[in-house]
């Protein structure tokens, strides 16, 4: 999915990231928390999230607005301790959205947390985890001939959500 983001100047900023589970709660997914997404959701906790089918119907969007929170300590614990060993590494070794001088430098820090944890399961480093998007916005695009497209919006009153059309 495409998560937006801003700062606290307003400067945005958008890339994609797995969505790793999405239920009742919200939409959940993982990434380093001293990234460049990471400080701007930490000035700014609300963000955008965006997808699209290009094959069902005549095309599907999806949006999400709402405010974003990390989630517990634990629940992160549990999805890094399923990930492949490579990327529970990788995510030491990476100092993500941080300036690289070269390639060879990442491969040594890679080199370096192997050498590291070698024989031992990889803990889960403090800067790495999750962040959860309660929604209080979803709108669903429905697309169809001459641009007469359909849009469902559901806003969030409360306990509720309140559903409407938009002119496409
Ligand atoms: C298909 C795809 C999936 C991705 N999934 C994630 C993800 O789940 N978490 C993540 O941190 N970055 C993911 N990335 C990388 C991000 O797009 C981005 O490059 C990275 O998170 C750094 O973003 P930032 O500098 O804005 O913080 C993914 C990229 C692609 C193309």
């Amino acid at each position: 999915m495409t998560l937006a983001t801003a700062d606290a100047d307003g400067r945005v900023s958008a890339r994609i990231v797995l969505l790793k589970g999405v239920d009742a709660d919200g939409f959940r997914f993982f990434t380093n928390y001293e990234s460049l997404k990471g400080a701007q959701l930490a000035a700014h906790p609300q963000v955008a999230l965006c997808f699209h089918w290009k094959l069902l119907r005549e095309q599907i969007q999806v949006r999400v607005e709402g405010a974003v929170s990390q989630v517990s300590a634990a629940e992160s614990d549990a999805y890094f301790a399923s990930r492949a060993r490579g990327s529970q590494i990788g995510a030491w070794a990476s100092l993500q959205s941080q300036a690289l001088p070269d390639r060879d430098t990442f491969e040594r820090r890679v080199a370096e947390f192997e050498k590291r944890f070698e024989g031992a399961d990889v803990p889960r480093p403090p800067h790495w985890g999750g962040y959860l998007v309660k929604p209080d916005r979803i709108e669903f695009w429905y697309g169809a001939k001459y641009r007469l497209h359909e849009r469902v919006t559901y806003v969030r009153e409360g306990r509720s959500w309140s559903k409407g059309l938009l002119y496409p």
